[in-house]
């Protein structure tokens, strides 16, 4: 299966998660493009029909700096028909901040009020984050495997 794995990061922690998931699809025989949201339009959504997205928040619950192209679109604008589109939501934070995670969950929103499936529950990690991403990625094979024959 295509799939399509964006991740917004500043210092590497998300990029880090976003590339074990793409590792690991594609050990299962996926056809995995792992692509930073800073470099992605809206318009590569029209593209895609399974999408992971990998996020850290910053400042008081901001996304990180250099999204902000592909986040003004999917998140603010929050008017595209992602209807196409199944996805799950990696949020990476510190509950430490009062707005934990609070970037994973706006673009977990935006893309459900867009009409995109979420397939798998997000998973919201704190700083100590190894045994949930794993969690996370593991639910998203055993998904893309139990589903497989539907999906493509
Ligand atoms: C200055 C600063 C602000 C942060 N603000 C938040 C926040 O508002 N909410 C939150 O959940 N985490 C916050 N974090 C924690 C980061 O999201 C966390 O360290 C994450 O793992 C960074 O991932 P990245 O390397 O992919 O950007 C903040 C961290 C720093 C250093």
């Amino acid at each position: 299966m295509k799939i399509l794995i964006l991740f917004g990061s500043m210092t590497g922690n998300a990029e880090d998660c976003a590339h074990q998931l793409g590792a690991r699809l594609e050990s299962e025989g996926h056809d995995v493009s792992v692509e930073d949201m800073a470099d992605v339009t809206p318009d590569r959504l029209k593209e895609e029909k399974t999408v992971f997205v990998s996020i850290s928040t910053w400042g008081d619950g901001d996304p990180p700096d250099c999204i902000e192209g592909i986040w003004e679109g999917v998140v603010e604008e929050a008017n595209f028909d992602l209807s196409h589109i199944q996805y799950s939501v990696l949020a990476l934070g510190d509950t430490a901040y009062e707005k934990f995670c609070e970037a994973g969950k706006a673009i977990d929103a935006a893309f459900e009020k867009q009409g995109a499936k979420r397939i798998i529950d997000r998973v919201d990690c704190d700083v100590y984050y190894d045994d949930d991403v794993e969690k996370w990625i593991n639910s998203v094979s055993g998904t893309l495997e139990a589903n497989a024959p539907a999906m493509n």
